[in-house]
This record gives C-alpha cells, sequence and structure tokens, in this order.
C-alpha cells in the first residue's frame, strides 16, 4: 500500500534519475515528479504522476499541493553553476523565485495538516568563495560556517535559499500573534562534484571530471577547462542519493543544523585524467584552462568538512576514489557505452 508522498522537483536532472530509481524501490512511496522537461520514458511508469511545467508555474504547483498531503519535497530544479552565469537574472527567478514559492506552499500544507513537511534542498559547495589559490591551499576542510561569500550567482541563490529554508523552518511570521504550531522541516545539503555512470553534466563548473571519464568511454578527445593541479571534492552517484536520503530520515532531534557538508574525495584534476588513463589507455584528454571557468573553480574549496554529518546522522560514503572508479563508474559507463543503438 502507498502510504508517503513524495515529490521531487527537477526530476529528470541527474540527481532525479537516481532518486526516482531509489525510491520507487519501497513500495509504499508515491513519486510525484515535476520537470521543465519531458521525463524519460524509463522514469515515467516509475512515478504516480508527471507534472511537465516550469518550477515558477504557481498554478500548476499549488494544484500539486490540493491534490496531495506531501510527506517529503525534494527541491532538485535549478538552474546550475556555468548556465547560470550565462543568464544571472533568470537563473535568479528560476532558483530563487522557484524555491521560495515551494517553501511558501510547503509550509502553508504544514500549518494547515499540522503535521511538517520535509523539505529536502541540494545546496552546493558553489556557496563557498575563497579569495585566492593561496588560501584555498591553506584552508583545508573548509567548515559550513567559513568562508561563505560566493562568486556566483549560483552560489549566491544556493546560500540564499539555505537562508530562507532556515527562516521558514524557524521563524517565519515571527511577529504574528499567534505562532504557527509546526514548522516546516527544512534540510539542506552541500554536496561537492557529482559524478553519475547514468547521466553527463551539463551547465555545472564540476563538469570537467565526469566529462573527461565520459568523453573517454565514448572514445572521443577531451579538453579539459581546469589546470592539471585543481583540486575540488567529488562524490559517486550513489553516495549522492544516500546522503539525500538519510537525511531525510534522519529523526529531527539529531540534527544540530539544518544545512550539512557531505563529500568523499578530492582529487586534482591531473589525479581524475591519470585514473581515467588507468582504465581507458587511449583516452585522449589534455588540458586547456578556460580562465573564466578557472576562475570559479579556485575558489571553491579543494574539501570540505563534513564530520557534522558524519556526528549527526551517520553520514559515511560507500564509495571513495577507486571503488567509485573500479564498483561502480567503469563497469557501469562501459555497459552504457558498448549497448546496441
Ligand atoms: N550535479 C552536481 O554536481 C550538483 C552539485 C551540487 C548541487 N547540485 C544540486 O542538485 C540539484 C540537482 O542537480 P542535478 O545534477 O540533477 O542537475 P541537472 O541540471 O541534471 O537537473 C536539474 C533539473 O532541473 C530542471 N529544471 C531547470 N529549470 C527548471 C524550471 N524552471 N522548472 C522546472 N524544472 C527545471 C532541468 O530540466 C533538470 O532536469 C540542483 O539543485 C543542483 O544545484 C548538483
Amino acid at each position: 500500500m502507498k502510504n508517503k508522498v513524495v515529490l521531487i522537483t527537477g526530476a529528470n536532472g541527474e540527481i532525479g534519475h537516481g532518486l526516482i530509481h531509489y525510491l520507487s524501490q519501497t513500495p509504499e512511496t508515491q513519486i510525484i515528479a515535476l520537470d521543465i522537461k519531458p521525463l524519460e520514458p524509463q522514469l515515467l511508469s516509475l512515478c504516480e504522476q508527471y507534472i511537465q511545467c516550469d518550477i515558477r508555474d504557481n498554478d500548476r504547483v499549488s494544484a500539486i499541493f490540493q491534490k496531495y498531503e506531501l510527506d517529503t519535497i525534494y527541491h532538485l530544479a535549478s538552474i546550475l553553476s556555468t548556465s547560470a552565469e550565462r543568464i544571472p537574472e533568470t537563473a535568479h527567478y528560476i532558483n530563487v523565485d522557484g524555491t521560495i514559492e515551494l517553501l511558501k506552499l510547503a509550509n502553508q500544507q504544514t500549518a494547515r495538516t499540522n503535521r511538517a513537511i520535509c523539505f529536502l534542498y541540494p545546496s552546493s559547495i558553489a556557496v563557498y568563495g575563497l579569495p585566492c589559490t593561496d588560501t584555498k591551499r591553506q584552508s583545508g576542510k573548509v567548515r559550513e560556517e567559513d568562508w561563505c561569500c560566493p562568486t556566483t550567482m549560483y552560489g549566491c541563490n544556493k546560500l540564499y535559499c539555505e537562508q530562507l529554508g532556515r527562516y521558514y523552518a524557524s521563524h517565519y511570521q515571527q511577529l504574528a500573534e499567534a505562532a504557527q504550531e509546526v514548522r516546516l522541516d527544512f534540510r539542506g545539503l552541500r554536496y561537492p562534484g557529482l559524478i553519475s555512470a547514468f547521466t553527463v553534466p551539463s551547465g555545472g563548473t564540476s563538469d570537467y571530471g565526469p566529462e573527461m571519464l565520459h568523453a573517454a568511454a565514448r572514445g572521443e578527445p577531451y579538453h579539459c577547462f581546469v589546470r592539471p593541479d585543481t583540486r575540488l571534492p567529488f562524490m559517486a552517484m550513489p553516495d549522492a542519493i544516500k546522503a539525500l536520503v538519510n537525511l531525510a530520515a534522519a529523526p529531527a532531534e539529531t540534527l544540530t543544523r539544518q544545512v550539512y557538508n557531505v563529500t568523499s574525495f578530492s582529487p586534482s584534476a591531473l589525479e581524475f585524467q591519470r585514473k581515467v588513463l588507468h582504465h581507458f589507455h587511449e583516452a585522449r584528454i589534455d588540458f586547456q584552462p578556460d580562465i573564466p571557468r578557472q576562475s570559479i573553480v579556485d575558489t571553491w574549496p579543494a574539501d570540505i568538512d563534513d564530520s557534522a554529518a558524519r556526528t549527526d546522522w551517520g553520514w559515511q560514503p560507500d564509495y571513495d576514489f577507486d571503488r567509485a572508479f573500479d564498483e561502480y563508474l567503469i563497469p557501469n559507463i562501459r555497459e552504457r557505452y558498448t549497448e546496441p543503438v
């Protein structure tokens, strides 16, 4: 019997793919999916309903709340960092206006039913803004409170939406005569760059990692847009899904904060290239840094401190750098690109 209703926005994206597959294995979960693009047919059959619309279409989005009493929202719809830098105002309207409308509706349902909706928000290491590469080298594992000074529209959007979530969960209408009895349960994750075997990213600034791997598997040359010594944190997609659903399942009383860093491994771009070459000997990968994108990556930390997530809700990635390649990425990517067309 289905008794848990979950809304996934941005359902056709990289995380959406993995999340729909994962949640559809729990028979009690009813998945309502939303994306501006058509949902891939293989995902459609796993969802109770699919709504193709813009997250800013208030009529269509409020109709979901009229039809269903939602338990959990995974709000994935977003314009990613590189794309957002090309259309900053539009990115703001989608990333921020889209989020506040959803928070408002989720909070209205919470107030009406006296049952807190769990609102999961994937934030990003883009909220950080380190001033120079020396500071980046010296900073080690950056904590949630440090260097929250983003230089991109996407980073600004993410940081502000985290604050909006905190506001709705803790302070919404604090001057009203009667305080809302039950508040929205907002939980955020700051992801590093994600690498999936099944989808290819687009529009992100950590995309060089997954892009060089998928290009090698397709037998295509790849020009890496950052310097070989560039270091960023990354995570394999199954761990990204695990982090999201484990945070959603964590008892509220164990949580000491509303937004958590999570990470797995931090290779340099050169180490990434060598790892890809180890598995695909013929790969043609060179380095042709794109200065503006390099400058953005230089402001993001080389590593982040996820000890709060480990302590509060038992976060532990399953895949380190070697295992991610050996057991998840390489076998699945080889299969993907050798499939008959
Ligand atoms: N992939 C990563 O490396 C990474 C890292 C950190 C955070 N995140 C965050 O995780 C979330 C999901 O990321 P992803 O990797 O699946 O990204 P993605 O780009 O693959 O998916 C985003 C989805 O949002 C949809 N979308 C865009 N604009 C929309 C709109 N106006 N209305 C409705 N849908 C819209 C897109 O069609 C797309 O399917 C995003 O919020 C992203 O910022 C991703």
